[in-house]
């Protein structure tokens, strides 16, 4: 099977030396494309800026901002079989881009935001699509009610959460535990276990549900 996977988070800039960003350290989305390859899949990667070697065999694309990572989704769905998107992608990007770095001698700036694109949407939006859609849900409460919101909102196939506020578990851990929500209103749990292990057991499940 052929993966388009997402990971990371994206930067917004504000102006040449300043950026909004989030806490994603890309580990998950990176685990996906790496165990995805072990299992002797195709992985297209589309990465945000991170700290983490690209997994050998994957085809990576690196992008930065919201705005490249929705076209580079875009450009590459042909012949794909199951969508990951894992990434953090910023919700909010500064409304103009300023071309010099703002002065501090200047005062503190007022800066407009304005929302950036969901790809996850745009891809539940399609009118045809021939892949498995798996959104991911990062949430701190009401796990449940919030990951069925984004099945249902974002038309995924499955959405896959994780409980953020648990200690150890989640952004920048090694750790994770994994409810996958599906449509028929049926749910399952890849308890807690490294990252790379929940990846080989989410790859096999999204494949059984292609
Ligand atoms: O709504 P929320 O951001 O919590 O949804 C998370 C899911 O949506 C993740 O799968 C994430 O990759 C995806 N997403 C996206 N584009 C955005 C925002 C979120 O693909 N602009």
């Amino acid at each position: 099977m052929k993966f388009l996977i997402t990971a990371g988070p994206t930067r917004e800039p504000i102006d040449p030396v300043r950026y909004i960003s989030n806490r994603s350290s890309g580990k998950m989305g990176y685990a996906i494309a790496q165990a995805a390859l072990d299992a002797g899949h195709e992985v297209i990667l589309i990465s945000g800026p991170v700290a983490l070697p690209a997994p050998e065999r994957a085809q990576m694309i690196r992008v930065t901002t919201a705005d490249e990572m929705y076209d580079a989704v875009h450009a590459n769905l042909a012949g794909i079989d199951i969508a990951v998107l894992c990434a953090a992608v910023a919700d909010f990007k500064p409304a103009a881009f300023a071309p010099r770095k703002i002065k501090k001698r200047e005062g503190v700036p007022v800066i407009e935001l304005v929302p950036t694109r969901d790809i996850l949407a745009s891809l539940g939006a399609l009118e045809t699509k021939n892949f498995l859609l798996a959104g991911f849900a990062a949430e701190t409460d009401d796990l449940e009610k919030n990951a069925r919101e984004k099945l249902e909102k974002k038309q995924c196939d499955v959405v896959i959460a994780n409980d953020v506020s648990a200690p150890g578990l989640g952004f920048e851990s090694n750790e994770n535990e994994l409810t996958f929500f599906l449509p028929d209103q049926s749910s399952r749990v890849l308890p807690r276990a490294t990252k790379r292990d929940l990846a080989a057991g989410l790859v096999k499940m999204l494949c059984a549900l292609k």
